[in-house]
């Protein structure tokens, strides 16, 4: 009889690499062929088609279909239809699709898993573990949103028909974001997804016709950029969802601008991972192999930024180095294989170039001593020190296995090397000190922060950027607003914000008797010509123009100053220097000075009310005062009531979603409530924390409308004027990829609570941060 270790070493293992025989079959059975999915059915797939390859071989997989302007077209007509039935079937019809996509995900899950590493390259490990699992978590959760809509938004209805367009790295868990929420909330897409990797979506395809899925309600095209392009210009398209590159994120920010279509983009990154002494550095080092080298990097949020504090450097390399001599790349359907292949030659020659200028700019390169395969596209986990915090590894997304190592000494400096960067997708932070951990998370400018913990996603947690990574949020409850609009602002039509406000007729000319019985403009009036606001001092305007300000019979009644570029430029400066410590200041306080303006506002109130006679009658300017006390003491009572959120995420974790400021706002506020339209604009931001100070800069609308879009220390812009200069705003936007929010003409009833306040302003003016910490067993 044979011994256990004999028996150890004569047993005969099966094959290691997971089995694509019921992958082939498919594609078998498809002819290796591919035609769009349009209305329910399949196209028989143009001649103008393109091959989808296996990265770890180069050897193609199946022919694609390149839609047409006109594919496009119908596939955004099917979506049309369908989508009224669609909302109609109510929040319980859709989570039982919802549901049922879930559970069919579930029961291919292998499937799915390898054809997504047949497709993309990322090792089975991952497919199997991590992004298929996450799929199918995510329509769950969604399918459960769909259930509560009903209960948990009630005054909101669907965006409509929603174009949706993703990267190769994570071609179905990206699907998934994408489409779960847009469906929940009870929107139909049509979505593209990348040239490289279309395989999954067209067997994801596939299961939404195998589950009686209403045909129209998802549409699948394919194709490269120009078929996200037809998309993007569709005129039937009421929201475009984008992830992939800043730079295309960028055009479509412009392609967009004042087509009324909404949009949300997530982008690159350039992640900080940030190391304290006091860290456990053998945690930090599987932190930094799931950072760096999870989907060769590949990965929007990589930590591709190690900041480590000086004293523990030299021994984190250490340990870095002889961990990264046993990771293995090779064939991603190798179970053992830690790192797959690259998903494409020019994504390769992309991450040469930049490892080479990263040398020639004096970064030390390390590699592990093992070669990867020579066949197929496959590049080595890699680690670059010595970088300069101003090297173009160290500020460019490389998108690569490639980590840079800088160093810092104090938690101010690693807080200022983390944000010094365009991006702001996510950060890392490794201490054992709870304290230290709370208090550098705030400061860091992300969309996601993990503490102690690295790429971790839930489909409860909100994901997105700051600054150029874009803006919008998919997951968690926060994700769902991108798919809903208050109910009466659907479409172009705008029917709850058509209501125009009526009378507003000048009586003017009515004259007070000042106290000693002679009438005020029987002397010539001291002038009194309003200066801007800057800095929390009255200043002239830099060009010293005025502009008359007319009555509402054309009379001139006083003058302001002509506002120009450099007065914005100031102003953002004043702006940018109040803002940390407005900030800071807690949510009772903001609401204490809020209540204290109402208090203010209310002892002067007879004189507001004379200043607005002019351009209304009396009553009308009495109660346009009355309003805005009121308007204040609403933003008073937000200030300490629009909360985060605990994400339950089913991890060792809670996740804090807390809404932050989005820092300094340029508002342009409405001309026709000269007072009310003011407070109803700036004061919501102001009740959140972006910028304590308000700066007020007279002038012509929308030549400052021009000036702060364009200004790239500002983060976002609201704008409430005309439809040409709301498309100008959104495009001037692009530079640095503020938010935006306009009204594209439309005119709102400012009296009108429900449509001139509240939580659809609260929303505009935060941004929403995820912080990962570990709680419980
Ligand atoms: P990309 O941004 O060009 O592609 C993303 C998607 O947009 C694809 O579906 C593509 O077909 C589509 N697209 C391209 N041009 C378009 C246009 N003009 N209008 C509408 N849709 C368009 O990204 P690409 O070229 O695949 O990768 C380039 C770089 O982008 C990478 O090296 C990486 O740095 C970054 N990237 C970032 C991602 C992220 O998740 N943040 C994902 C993919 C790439």
């Amino acid at each position: 009889m044979a011994s256990v270790p004999e028996i150890f070493q004569t047993m005969a293992y099966g094959p290691a690499p997971e089995g694509v025989g019921p992958v082939n079959e498919w594609l078998e059975r498809h002819g290796r062929r591919f035609g769009l999915f349009i209305g329910g059915a399949w196209t028989e797939g143009g001649s103008d088609g393109f091959e989808t390859l296996n990265p770890a071989t180069g050897k193609p997989l199946a022919r694609l279909t390149q839609a047409t302007v006109a594919e496009v077209d119908r596939a955004v007509r099917a979506a049309r239809k369908a989508q009224p039935a669609w909302w109609a079937l109510g929040g319980h019809g859709r989570a039982r699709h919802l549901y049922a996509i879930a559970r069919q995900v579930q029961k291919h899950s292998r499937f799915f898993a390898v054809l997504e590493s047949l497709d993309n390259g990322k090792p089975i490990r991952e497919s199997r573990d991590i992004d298929v699992p996450l799929v199918a978590r995510h329509f769950y959760h969604h399918a459960g949103w769909a259930q509560l809509m009903e209960q948990a938004l009630p005054d909101r209805v669907p965006v409509g028909v929603i174009g949706q367009i993703i990267p190769w790295n994570f071609p179905l868990l990206m699907l998934a974001w994408k489409i779960a929420p847009a469906l929940a909330m009870g929107n139909t897409v049509v979505l593209k997804p990348a040239e490289f990797t279309s395989l999954t979506a067209l067997r994801f395809a596939g299961l939404c016709q195998e589950i009686g899925l209403p045909p129209g309600v998802v549409n699948i095209v394919t194709g490269d950029g120009r078929a996200g392009e037809a998309l993007v210009a569709h005129p039937d398209v009421d929201k475009i969802a984008f992830t992939g590159s800043t730079e295309v994120g960028r055009i479509i920010r412009a392609a967009t601008a004042g087509s009324g279509k909404r949009l949300s983009l997530e982008l690159g990154g350039k992640s900080p991972f940030i190391v304290f002494s006091d860290s456990d550095l053998d945690s930090v080092v599987e932190g930094v192999v799931d950072a760096i080298w999870f989907n060769q990097g590949q990965v929007c949020c990589a930590g591709s930024r190690i900041l480590v504090q000086e004293g523990v450097s030299d021994r984190l390399v250490a340990k870095l180095k002889q961990r990264m001599e046993a990771l293995r790349v090779g064939d991603p359907l190798d179970k053992a294989v830690d790192m797959g292949a690259i998903i494409a030659p020019v994504q390769l020659e992309k991450i040469q170039d930049l490892v080479r200028r990263g040398e020639e700019e004096g970064a030390k390169l390390w590699q592990p001593s093992w070669s990867c395969p020579r066949e197929g596209w496959f590049f080595p986990p890699t680690l670059l020190t010595e970088v300069s915090p101003a090297a173009t590894v160290a500020q460019v997304e490389i998108f690569g296995p490639v980590v840079v190592l800088m160093t810092f000494r104090t938690p101010g400096e690693a807080v200022e090397l983390a944000n010094n960067t365009r991006y702001g997708l996510a950060a890392s932070l490794w201490t054992e000190n709870i304290n230290l951990a709370l208090d550098v998370a705030p400061q860091l400018k992300a969309g996601t922060v993990w503490i102690n913990c690295t790429n971790v996603f839930d489909a409860a947690s909100g994901f997105g950027g700051y600054r150029e990574s874009g803006f919008g949020r998919e997951g968690g409850r926060e994700g769902l607003r991108e798919y809903v609009v208050w109910a009466g602002q659907r479409g172009s039509g705008a029917a709850g914000l058509a209501v125009r406000r009526k009378g507003g007729k000048a009586v003017g000319g009515k004259v007070r008797k000042a106290a000693k019985g002679v009438a005020i403009h029987a002397l010539p009036p001291i002038d009194r010509t309003p200066k801007l606001y800057i800095g929390g001092k009255q200043v002239r305007p830099d060009a010293g123009y005025s502009l008359p300000v007319l009555d509402a019979t054309g009379k001139q009644i006083g003058e302001v100053g002509q506002g120009n570029r450099k007065d914005i430029r100031n102003a953002v400066e004043a702006a940018h220097k109040a803002a940390p410590g407005w900030a800071r200041a807690t949510a009772h306080n903001r609401a204490q000075v809020l209540y204290y303006l109402a208090e203010n506002l209310a002892a002067r109130a007879e004189e507001f009310s004379h200043r607005l006679t002019g351009f209304q009658d009396a009553a009308s300017a009495e109660r346009e005062v009355a309003l805005t006390i009121e308007r204040i003491y609403t933003y008073a009572a937000w200030a300490d009531k629009y909360d985060g959120l605990v994400h339950h995420t089913p991890y060792r974790n809670v996740t804090l979603a807390m809404p932050e400021p989005i820092g300094v706002l340029g508002v342009v506020a409405p001309d026709d409530w000269p007072l009310l339209g003011f407070v109803s604009t700036v004061l919501p931001p102001f009740a959140m924390g972006t910028t304590g100070a308000i700066n007020i800069v007279t002038g012509l609308p929308d030549e400052l409308a021009r000036a702060l879009a364009s200004h790239d220390d500002v983060d976002g812009v609201w704008y409430f004027g005309s439809a040409e200069i709301s498309a100008e705003v959104e495009r001037l936007s692009a530079g640095n990829m503020k938010r935006t929010w306009v009204d594209l003409g439309r005119s709102r009833d400012w009296a009108d609570p429900c449509r001139a306040a509240g939580e659809e302003f609260l929303e505009q003016a935060i941004q929403v941060k995820n912080i990962w910490i570990p709680y419980g067993e």
